[in-house]
Order: structure tokens, then C-alpha cells, then sequence
């Protein structure tokens, strides 16, 4: 069962035959992807931002295998904003509906910059004393 307190869902992925490495497991590009994006998607909304770039993902755990047919569950919480960058924790689960269990995927942090239109940091917040 996955610890999902605090986090806010963010999509869901169905796990097709493209998404699968040669293992028949869902493959770990795959899902950094999706989480790269997705937790992207609740950044920019949580702080009303359009234009930022992804700059780190850490602590990348692989902690379980996922299959043909699962559904893969994005969720994100915001653990730090400072001056220009965001830090945002990301976590995929694969949902049973029938059961209503999720079994946890994958973990990582991911660290995002709030950009100009020449891709210059800017400061995430006007009032922003720093
Ligand atoms: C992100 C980027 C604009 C930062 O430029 P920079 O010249 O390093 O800028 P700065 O040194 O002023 O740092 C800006 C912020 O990035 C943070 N940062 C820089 N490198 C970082 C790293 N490796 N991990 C986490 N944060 C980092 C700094 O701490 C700083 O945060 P703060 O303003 O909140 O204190 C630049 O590195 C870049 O364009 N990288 C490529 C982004 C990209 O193409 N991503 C993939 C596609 S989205």
C-alpha cells in the first residue's frame, strides 16, 4: 500500500505494449517521462507559472515492476520553493480498481526553474525578498 498523504493526483497512464521493455515490465524512461511532465503540470499550476524548465530529478527509487494493463496513478506534492527553483516529490502507483489497492512504482524529487522568454531564471514570486 503506497503512502499517498499530501499528495494531490495529478493523471493516469494506461501501461500499453509500447511502453514495455524487453523484460515485459513497464520501462523506467517511461515513467521518469511521465513524471517529468506531470509533476511539471502540477507545479506550473500550483504556482501559476507557464514557463519553467526541469533542472534535476533525484532520488529516483524504482521500487516496484509495472505490467501490460496497469493503470499508473501520477501524484505530486510541493516540498520547496525557494528564489527561481521549485521542488516538487513524485510518486506513480499502480491502481486496482476493483480492488482499490495501489502498489508504489516509483519515487524521485524533481527540481524545476522558473525561466524568461531567453530562458533566463527569474524569481518565482514578485514579493520574493531573496
Ligand atoms: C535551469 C537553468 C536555466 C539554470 O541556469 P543557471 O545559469 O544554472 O542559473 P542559476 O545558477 O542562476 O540557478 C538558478 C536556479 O537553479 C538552481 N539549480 C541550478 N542547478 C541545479 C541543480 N543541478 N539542481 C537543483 N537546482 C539547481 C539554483 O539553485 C537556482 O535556484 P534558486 O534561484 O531557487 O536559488 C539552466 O541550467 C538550463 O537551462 N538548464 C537546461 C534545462 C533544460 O533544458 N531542461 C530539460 C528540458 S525542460
Amino acid at each position: 500500500m503506497a503512502n499517498l498523504d499530501n499528495f494531490a493526483l495529478v493523471s493516469q497512464h494506461l501501461v500499453m505494449a509500447e511502453h514495455l521493455n524487453p523484460n515485459h515490465h513497464i520501462f523506467g524512461g517511461q515513467l521518469l517521462a511521465w513524471l517529468d511532465v506531470d509533476v511539471y503540470l502540477f507545479c506550473s499550476n500550483q504556482l501559476r507559472r507557464r514557463k519553467m524548465v526541469t533542472v534535476s530529478m533525484n532520488n529516483v527509487y524504482f521500487k516496484a515492476p509495472a505490467y501490460l494493463g496497469d493503470i499508473i496513478q501520477i501524484y505530486a506534492r510541493l516540498k520547496d520553493t525557494r528564489r527561481s527553483s521549485v521542488t516538487a516529490a513524485g510518486k506513480a502507483v499502480a491502481y486496482d480498481p476493483e480492488k482499490q489497492t495501489y502498489r508504489e512504482i516509483i519515487e524521485c524529487e524533481v527540481t524545476y526553474v522558473a525561466v524568461d522568454n531567453h530562458n533566463r531564471p527569474v524569481r518565482l514570486f514578485d514579493t520574493d525578498s531573496n
